[in-house]
């Protein structure tokens, strides 16, 4: 692949697909992290007299302007850290985005409206991917593929476009590349994987996939109650995917047939009622009230884990351990998160999710080995997939 410095971009129009998907309150951004991580290539293409086009997507908007998502309190953040003006495109590829793409000297950088206005970017059928693929590349010469959390969604701007465009590889996604080669193909041992999250269903490709590769699997969160379940335990009434009850429970066995640990809750905070202020308490989990919630891994669990990751070598967190936007149930995923810290192993946290939930919870990044940008995008590369917007750039 071709690196960035592989590319003449002196007086060029680069177009710089980044992962700007950050969260936002009320069009309030909460969390910088993903525009943070795209500056470093943003700054070099400028230092090298480049004209950057940056485009992201912002949240699933359906193919049409939606003013819950613009780019533009993105747009005014990416300045502030650039600490120069960025001109924001308040369409994605007509007019304004022609004309703030032409008023650019060297060095500029303007922000094109969310790709995902329009609905090209995430068709399904190749021909409208690529008309609107087409209109993008009118806009630039150069292509830069720097939207690590984006490269699993074949989608124009991630996947058609490269092939229209000279391109390179940016610099964000080559450094989450080889850290997750590092998990991929030569882990040190013990290698231990967390996985949290709400949904079992999300990850039963990366579940089967760690089969073959982890030591041992460390399961909190929502997804935990299926596993529980397929064990034969009663959850109450926490979240619970019954449809993958047996699936789950073939990965049990799978698990014990090729040596792979699988650590469960041993005790959870069950509440009344998806509430901060409901009634909660800790409990066994052979003892969830029927008519009780599993909102968070409860204090033996949150022990038992951070033991585990400490008899580690390799960590790779993806998922919160529970409801941690609420504080009685964000107690697990800090005393997760704490014991990647304190651990001597090299730590990964994976996903734009897990890694907003470790800067809200107020941790150093600096205590983490690797933070990725990339929630489903990390998953899918540890599931083994082919990524599209990396083979689209392989050539
Ligand atoms: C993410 O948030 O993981 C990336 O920005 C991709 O977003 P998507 O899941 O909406 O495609």
């Amino acid at each position: 692949m071709r690196t960035i410095d592989d590319l003449d971009v002196a007086g060029k129009r680069v177009f710089v697909r980044s992962d700007l998907n950050v969260p936002l309150d009320g069009g309030r951004i909460t969390d910088d992290g993903r525009i943070r991580a795209a500056l470093p290539t943003i700054e070099k293409l400028r230092g090298r007299g480049a004209r950057v086009v940056v485009a992201a997507h912002l949240g699933r908007p359906k193919g049409a302007p939606d003013a819950a998502y613009t780019l533009r309190p993105v747009a005014e953040r990416l300045g502030e850290l650039l600490g120069a003006p960025v001109a924001f495109a308040e369409d994605t590829a007509g007019e304004a985005a022609r004309s703030a793409v032409e008023s650019l000297d060297d060095g500029g950088v303007a922000l094109l409206e969310n790709l995902r206005f329009e609905p090209g970017e995430t068709s399904k059928d190749d021909a409208e991917r690529g008309e609107f693929a087409d209109r993008l590349a009118g806009l630039a010469d150069l292509y830069v593929g720097d939207g690590f959390g984006a490269v699993h969604r074949r989608h124009a701007s991630v996947y058609d476009l490269p092939a229209r465009l000279p391109h390179a590889v940016g610099g964000l996604v080559l450094a989450e590349v080889q850290v997750l080669r590092r998990l991929t193909e030569d882990p040190q041992r013990p290698y231990t994987v967390v996985l949290g999250g709400a949904k079992v269903s999300d990850k039963l490709g990366v579940i089967a996939n760690l089969l073959g590769t982890a030591d041992r699997l460390v399961i909190g969160g929502g997804m935990a109650y299926t596993f529980l379940k397929a064990k034969g335990q009663e959850v109450g009434s926490s979240l619970l995917e019954a449809d993958q009850v047996d699936t789950v429970a073939g990965y049990l066995r799978e698990a014990e047939e090729r040596g792979v640990e699988i650590v469960l809750p041993v005790d959870v905070v069950a509440a009344e009622s998806f509430s901060a202020d409901a009634p909660h308490g800790p409990v066994p989990v052979e003892a969830i009230p029927a008519d009780r919630m599993g909102l968070d891994i409860g204090p033996q669990s949150a022990e038992l884990f951070a033991r585990k990751v400490h008899e580690s070598r390799t960590v790779f967190w993806n998922g919160p351990m529970g409801v941690f936007e609420m504080e009685p149930y964000s107690h697990g995923t800090r005393a997760l998160a704490g014991a990647l810290v304190d651990s001597a192993a090299f730590t990964v946290v994976g996903g734009g999710d897990s890694a907003a939930a470790v800067r809200a919870l107020g941790f150093d990044e600096a205590g983490f080995g690797h933070i990725s940008t990339g929630g489903g995008a990390s998953l899918e590369y540890l599931e083994g997939k082919d990524l599209p917007g990396i083979e689209a750039l392989k050539d």
